[in-house]
């Protein structure tokens, strides 16, 4: 039986923009700042989604080639269409098994990825494999036990009412990389040498609950796939109750709400 290569389900690239690919911008920029590249040469996006990363690079660093992979082809196909003139380029692909020579990259990433990769020791591998040495590869996960105010709010309210949204949240948020330490041990255990991480702090900034709710039901990642899977009774009953905490005693209207995730970056040794 072969093993799947991602646990993210990623059917639409246009929907994953409006449920989250809008946020993973801004998580770029603080990414790209706290893992900013010190040699010469392309950068390497690994699970670049809709291309928030890759963009972001390209527009910081234009001099440089980037590249951006992903395994699923819906998302390639909508960050291709944010191209400018084929840079960055992207293609499909899997973390665990990249298709560039060794030693390609000053700096490889992977943002909000590592989580979903069931074999995360072999696209660690792949992407130290693929810098040069003396680059740095990073990384970036969510906080989602304790930094994600939109999924806390949503899994928690819908736990309340059915139990199967506490045991999704569960598996969700107790998978060992959706952690800091297993990531930092992970890094640690790595030949990577310096390893250092932060936590990189960001806003999600909502215009009303529809424009929180509806992204949601948008099938993609684990929130999707859930809301997908209700019956329509369910599904408005969990609705309901998320508008209540969304609201939390006011009007409908913006509300601002935290978005905090851990990086973790080392240095590929030089030979
Ligand atoms: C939460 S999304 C993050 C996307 C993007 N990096 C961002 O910040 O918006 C997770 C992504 O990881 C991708 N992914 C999961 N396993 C992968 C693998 N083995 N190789 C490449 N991409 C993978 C999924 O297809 C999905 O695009």
């Amino acid at each position: 039986m072969s093993i799947p290569t991602s646990t993210y389900v990623a059917t639409s690239g246009a929907a994953y923009q409006r449920f989250l690919g809008r946020w993973t911008e801004a998580l770029a920029q603080e990414f790209a700042g706290f893992a900013s590249p010190t040699m010469p040469g392309p950068l390497l996006d690994a699970g670049c989604g809709t291309g928030s990363l890759a963009l972001e690079l390209a527009r910081s660093f234009p001099d440089r080639d980037v590249f951006g992979i992903d395994v699923a082809q819906p998302y390639v196909d909508y960050a291709n269409g944010r191209a400018t003139g084929g840079r960055p380029a992207f293609s499909k692909a899997s973390a665990t098994a990249l298709p560039f020579a060794d030693a390609t990259f000053a700096a490889s990433y992977a943002q909000l990825v590592i989580n979903f990769i069931p074999q995360p020791q072999q696209a660690l591998a792949e992407m130290i494999r693929v810098t040069k040495p003396g680059g740095a590869v990073s990384a970036t996960i969510w906080d989602f036990r304790g930094g994600l105010v939109y999924q806390r709010l949503f899994w928690d309210a819908a736990s309340g009412i059915e139990p199967s949204a506490g045991a999704a949240r569960d598996k969700h948020f107790s998978t060992p990389l959706a952690k800091l330490d297993p990531l930092l041990d992970l890094w640690r255990q790595s030949p990577l040498r310096d390893v250092r991480f932060a936590s990189l702090h960001t806003r999600m900034d909502y215009a009303s609950f529809d424009d929180y709710w509806e992204p949601l039901t948008g099938g993609q990642g684990p929130v999707g796939v859930y809301i997908d899977a209700l019956a329509p009774a369910l599904r408005e009953n969990i609705r309901t109750q998320v508008r209540l905490a969304y609201l939390a005693g006011d009007p409908d209207g913006p509300r601002s709400m935290v978005a905090t995730a851990w990086a973790v970056t080392g240095t590929k040794a030089a030979r």
